[in-house]
């Protein structure tokens, strides 16, 4: 079997990273990059691939068998729609699009073409939250009532010397949210309705720096979720995992899943639940769940190869993907109507 030949458009952070883990991958090799940027002729040199300015030339260039958008957000669907139009299957990073109606025409453009199409939500791919689905799944927990989930840290003052991130979608809301709901929608299931808050008030931008949001699950439990990018706290999905090395590593629990019979911490993996009696007064047992390090970043790419060569179904298709933006840019619609934003099943 010859190795799959995937080209990268956008070699900026993520684009970056795309391009390492590739390396490690058996079966696919960095096959071209477009992107206009002073850097990418050096890159691409680097790796001995071409390079290109503009990305239409990149898929005009010996076709290649897959490629990964890590493009700024609003390029996303006119480039996805670009591959699909040439029948190249496409890894597109988060968020889908900037709209629901621009994410659902890419949507119904890859299904109507037969061109799969899979959407950069990495945090799928890590073995920590693929346990702590199948232990909520598997009904370990019992019914499943509340879930708590902190996602708070402190972006350093030099984050904000561009413009954009001091301005109303430059925020947490936006670029780090959209992570929360996709892992809660992943571990949990659908959301029904949500509500929240958010306030500018620690920097003073006209953008939030910090969110609170509570959301009604589907299957009747509570979640909320605490968001800042202004607070001086080790509790963030970054820090825990390990899964970016340039984040200093820190071994507390972030996201707290709580049911009838136990509840677990994550990414620790602690479980916990009563073996005798059952109530506040007994004693728990707490359960170190064998952690399966593994870079999702890696894992990801291992399964755009499988759905290249039509072995796999993508794990977070376009529709998949549409419903957690979805109830993303409804978060920032709750925090400006103050009322609660319902979903259709
Ligand atoms: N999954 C993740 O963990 C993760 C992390 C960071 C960013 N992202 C997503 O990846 C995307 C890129 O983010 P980033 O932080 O790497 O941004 P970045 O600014 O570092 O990189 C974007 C790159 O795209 C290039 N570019 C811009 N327009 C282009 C075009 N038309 N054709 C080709 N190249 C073009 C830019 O020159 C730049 O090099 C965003 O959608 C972001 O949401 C995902």
């Amino acid at each position: 079997m010859s190795p799959l030949r995937i080209a990268v458009i956008g070699a900026g952070v993520i684009g970056k990273t795309h391009i390492d883990a590739l390396a490690q991958l058996p079966d696919a090799r960095l096959a071209a990059i477009a992107d206009p940027g002073a850097e990418a002729g050096a890159l691409a040199a680097r790796h001995g691939v071409s390079h290109h300015a503009d990305y239409r030339a990149l898929l005009e260039d010996g076709r290649p068998d897959g490629v990964i958008v890590a493009t700024p957000n609003a390029t996303h669907v006119p480039i996805g729609l670009a591959c699909v139009e040439r029948g190249i299957p496409v890894l597109i990073e988060k968020p889908i699009a900037d709209t629901v109606e621009d994410a659902q025409r890419l949507t119904a453009a890859a299904e109507r073409a037969g061109v799969p199409l899979l959407v950069g939500h990495h945090r799928r791919h890590n073995p920590i939250l693929q346990t702590a689905r199948e232990v909520i799944g598997r009904g370990d927990l019992g019914a499943l009532v509340s879930a708590t989930i902190l996602y708070t840290f402190l972006k350093p003052d030099g984050y904000f010397d561009v413009a954009w991130r001091k301005q109303e979608g430059g925020g947490p809301i936006l670029i780090n949210l959209i992570h929360e709901i996709d892992t809660l929608r992943f571990l949990c299931g659908g959301i029904e309705s949500l509500q929240a808050m958010r306030s500018s008030k620690t920097r003073g931008f006209p953008v939030e720096d910090t969110a609170a949001v509570v959301l009604r699950l589907r299957n009747g439990a509570l979640a909320t979720i605490s968001l800042s990018d202004a607070a001086a706290t080790p509790w963030s999905w970054d820090m825990t995992t390990g899964e970016s090395p340039q984040f200093a590593r820190q071994s507390v629990p972030t996201h707290f899943f709580s049911g009838t019979d136990g509840s677990l911490a994550v990414p620790t993996l602690e479980l916990w639940r009563y073996e005798g009696g059952r109530g506040w007064l007994d004693p728990f047992t707490r359960t170190a769940l064998p952690l399966r390090p593994a870079n999702p970043y890696v894992r990801q790419l291992d399964h755009f190869a499988r759905v290249i060569r039509g072995e796999e179904e993508p794990l977070v298709g376009g529709a998949d993907a549409t419903e957690t933006l979805r109830a993303t840019l409804a978060v920032r619609e709750a925090t400006d109507s103050g009322g609660p934003v319902r979903f259709d099943a």
